[in-house]
């Protein structure tokens, strides 16, 4: 079969992959717990909901402008000068299918064959492809002290004549972390000067604990003219359960907005009506849904981290968000494929490689499930790598016996 040089070049999404398989596993009937998850398990908020009956009752679901429906982007107006305390025009605005089309589309819009992009490693699995797709360069920029904390030389160091954007994901996935306030005034310091574009991925930003604050890239900014490079990226997938409605979006300078619903309108036209009624609803209706959320997550990683600690030789960094962690079992596997497939094949517990965030020896564990999932999870996985666990296992009323260390 004869196909483009560009999907020659493209990955698989292994998040993505692993969902696909632990579904198939779990329909045969086997006891996968499913730690490599990027969804919270609660349902859609009600106001969504009825909002988005209430349109498909009508019977009249049409396309929508390419950038977004009026009402989405008054949602998305009020939203960004709630969140980052910063007012912006319908036309600073775009709405797409999830953040990640909105982070392609903006993609499109700024790069060239043979720029680069950078981003701080480890990194979301689609940044890397993302770039090939627009035949660009991607740039991983791993923190010099070991750590997941980058400082500005860490991104400085990579710069050079090809350099376009700079990629900023914080919360993280896969590790968590929330970047300093210091960081970002850095990187957006630095973007301004050197002329570059901050793509702001701030899809996790409201799911963050021990009372931190969401950080606005905007109180760092000095450039709010047309010729701002700082491009902001968020959704309703991560805080309000909505991962199926595919909906997020794009705050940019009025030129870029319009560049970006160009290539959009071409690429998907704009997006479903009916998934923009729900995610209007979700803006503008009840919020202590995003707050139970939030505090299920932060007891959730609490458990997830007391396990780990206790689990011989693994080296955890705690989170201060998202739904994931991201934990060094280097000293039981380098190879965090093998080490993954191996959980899979013997215990049945479905885990991240670490390599496909850009760092090997690490897996990606995620505590969107529930407690039973996290704490069984992990027991299943010290019964198949820490040879001190006793010698058998239950899974049900399945018996386990190890027969292989
Ligand atoms: C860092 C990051 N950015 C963007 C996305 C995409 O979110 P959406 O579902 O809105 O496309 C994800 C989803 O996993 C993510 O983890």
């Amino acid at each position: 079969m004869s196909i483009s040089q560009i999907a020659r070049t493209i990955n698989e999404s292994a998040t993505l992959r692993l969902n696909e398989k632990a579904a198939i596993l779990r329909e045969k009937g086997d006891p996968v717990i499913h730690l490599g998850g990027g969804e919270p398990k609660s349902s859609a908020p009600i106001d969504a909901i009825v909002a988005a009956a209430g349109l498909l009752n009508s019977g009249a679901v049409r396309y929508t402008p390419a950038d977004g429906t009026r009402a989405m982007k008054k949602a998305i107006i009020r939203y960004t000068e709630e969140f980052y305390g910063r007012k912006v025009a319908p036309e600073n605005v775009m709405v797409s299918g999830g953040a990640k089309q909105a982070i392609m589309v903006a993609l499109q819009a700024i790069l060239n064959p043979q720029e680069e992009v950078i981003f701080p490693a480890p990194y979301w699995v689609s940044y890397p492809e993302m770039a090939k797709l627009c035949q660009a360069i991607p740039v991983a920029a791993v923190p010099e002290d070991g750590s997941f904390y980058p400082r500005i030389q860490d991104i400085e160091e990579k710069v050079g004549s090809y350099t376009k954007a700079v990629i900023i994901n914080s919360p993280n996935n896969p590790s968590g972390v929330m970047y300093s306030a210091e960081f970002i005034a850095d990187v957006v310091e630095f973007c301004e000067k050197r002329d570059l574009y901050l793509i702001m991925d701030d899809i996790y930003h409201r799911l963050i604990f021990d009372q931190k604050k969401p950080i606005s890239c905007y109180d760092y900014a000095t450039d709010f003219s047309e010729n701002s490079k700082l491009i902001v990226i968020n959704g309703i997938s991560k805080q309000y359960a909505m991962t199926g409605f595919r909906i997020g979006w794009a705050v940019a300078s009025k030129r870029l907005i319009e560049v970006m619903t160009t290539i959009q309108g071409h690429q998907t036209s704009g997006p479903s009506a009916l998934l923009q009624a729900a995610a209007v609803a979700a803006i503008n209706g009840v919020q202590s849904q995003v707050e139970n959320l939030r505090v299920t997550l932060e007891n959730n990683r609490d458990v997830m981290i007391a396990h780990l600690n206790s689990f011989a030789g693994v080296k955890v960094t705690k989170p201060d968000g998202t739904f994931y962690c991201f934990a060094d079992f280097s000293v039981y596997d380098k190879d965090s494929r093998r080490l993954s497939e191996y959980l899979l094949e013997k215990v049945q517990v479905v885990t991240v490689p670490g390599v496909e965030f850009g760092m090997e020896g690490y897996l990606r564990l995620s505590y969107c499930g529930s407690i039973k999932d996290i704490t069984e999870g992990i027991e299943r996985m010290k019964w198949a790598l820490d040879p001190d666990s006793p010698n058998e296992l239950y899974i049900g009323e399945r018996k386990l016996v190890r027969d292989w260390a």
